[in-house]
């Protein structure tokens, strides 16, 4: 049984660990939200890392065997320091699902929502270099939508017009693909779908994500499968947002919160 330790900024990660207890079932999950540092999209690079560093301790204490970095910010501020820092240590971050999104459009112009943090980020700006000859690519921040979902405003009026104002610049473009690069949209997804209307493909990158997972420990030799399931929630600050969307994603399961 593998020891999976996932963090993100707040609950967000969660779409991804929806995902991961999809394709890996009996292993052992912890989850941090750092939500008394929540968000992190406007954070430093240094802010993050230190945040990365202090997190990566923890879930190490808790018996991580590997560390899925479920949130694109710190995949792009930190997940190369922390790899450097502790190079023993499996680390999974976040893609930014650009290649999918260009191999699929069919008008040409794919729109990508995520944080600043993310879209100033090396590795999104060197993915993007690959595509952007062959296909126009929008990108927008998706201005209040972490806070929608940390609030667990996931539908109603507010969030239809908040999702509306950061869609309209990508649909205006002629974006048919969407893709959300920050882990805390997918709870969106419902509304943006809504909005964005049945020509555009909307992509949460977190399934790849998974699989990616995965492949990594079997890379490593760390024996999975064998169960039995178990998943600890912690927070760094409040810990409502946390359950309520955890009640979401898994509803029926055993959940020990020990923050
Ligand atoms: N969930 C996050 C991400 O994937 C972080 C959002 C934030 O804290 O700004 O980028």
């Amino acid at each position: 049984m593998a020891t999976i330790g996932i963090f993100d900024s707040g609950c967000g990660g969660l779409s991804v660990y929806r995902e991961l207890i999809k394709v890996l079932p009996q292993e052992q999950y912890h989850y941090f939200s750092d939500n008394a540092h929540c968000p992190y999209g406007e954070k430093t690079p240094l802010y993050i890392q230190r945040r990365g560093r202090f997190i990566t301790e923890f879930l190490l204490d808790k018996g991580a065997d590997i560390i899925v970095v479920a949130c694109n910010t710190a995949t792009a501020a930190a997940i190369a320091t922390l790899r450097a820092e502790y190079p023993d240590v499996p680390f999974v971050g976040m893609e930014p699902a650009v290649k999918p999104a260009a191999l699929g459009t069919h008008t040409g112009v794919i729109g990508v929502l995520a944080t600043a943090g993310t879209l100033k980020g090396s590795k999104y700006l060197t993915t993007r270099g690959l595509y952007e000859d062959n296909v126009r690519i929008v990108e927008h921040v998706g201005q209040g939508f972490v806070e929608l979902v940390e609030a667990g405003k996931l539908d109603g009026p507010e969030t239809v017009e908040t999702v509306r104002a950061s869609l309209k610049p990508l649909l205006a473009a002629g974006a048919d693909t969407i893709v959300l690069g920050c882990t805390h949209y997918p709870f969106l997804q419902p509304v943006i779908e809504r909005l964005s209307g049945p020509d555009v493909r909307v992509i949460d990158p977190a399934p790849a994500v998974a699989r990616q997972t995965v492949h990594v420990l079997e890379q490593r030799g760390i024996v999975t499968g064998v169960g039995p399931f178990s998943v600890e929630l912690h927070a760094s600050g409040d810990p409502t947002a946390l359950r309520r969307i955890f009640a979401l994603v898994d509803a029926g399961r055993q959940t020990i919160d020990n923050e």
